[in-house]
């Protein structure tokens, strides 16, 4: 397994995730800066898990974004970028945190409308990796972050589907977000909304 080497400082993360802000204002930013302090706190409380690590990975999930509106592209969008930086293990995330195993194959999640070749290049690039630890804490971030702040994993997963709409995909994918909270809840001996600040307040 990778030991996630390949990635930036946190400096380097802010500067690149600052002028994305600029390329691409929109409420992202602050949604990737919640999925980063998530990480953060749940990798603090897992022993072998580095939380400045997971910081850092959280921040750039979705730096595709910053060449504009192009929906799921952004995570192969995301990907070239940060691999053209040398940032290997930082890149992976941007694919991997929109797909899931479903039936023994990975498969990716979302409207790829014309963008067939990333599509291609995402599935193609899945069928060569693991899953690791920070890959699923990503998507389970990702899965609870609001731009406002942390809240309850059904809100935001009601909030995806009301804006993007639901395919056959949806069901299977909820079940394996719980099923990577379990997990890190199991690891944790506690559950992540015991560490989370805000959550009842931005769910209800
Ligand atoms: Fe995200």
């Amino acid at each position: 397994m990778s030991n996630f080497d390949k990635i930036p400082s946190l400096e380097e993360a802010k500067i690149m995730l600052n002028e994305a802000q600029k390329l691409s204002p929109t409420p992202w930013v602050e949604h990737s800066l919640n999925v980063a302090e998530a990480a953060k706190l749940i990798a603090e409380q897992i022993p072998g898990m580095d939380s400045k690590k997971s910081y850092i990975l959280g921040l750039l999930h979705d730096i595709g974004r910053r060449a504009g509106r192009f929906g799921m592209r952004h995570a192969v969008d995301g990907y070239n970028y940060l691999v053209s930086k040398g940032y290997e293990d930082a890149a992976r995330i941007c694919i991997t945190h929109v797909s899931f195993e479903y039936n023994n194959k990975k498969v990716v999640v979302g409207k790829w409308d014309d963008f067939k070749e990333a599509k291609a290049y995402a599935l193609n690039y899945l069928t060569k990796i693991e899953y690791t630890d920070y890959d699923n804490l990503i998507k389970l971030c990702d899965s609870l972050s609001l731009p406002e702040g942390f809240c309850l994993i059904e809100k935001r997963l009601i909030d995806m589907a009301l804006r993007g709409g639901v395919d056959d995909y949806s069901i299977p994918r909820w079940k394996s977000t719980f099923e990577i909270k379990r997990y890190f809840e199991s690891k944790m001996g506690k559950s992540i909304y015991d560490i989370l600040p805000g959550v009842v307040e931005n769910t209800f």
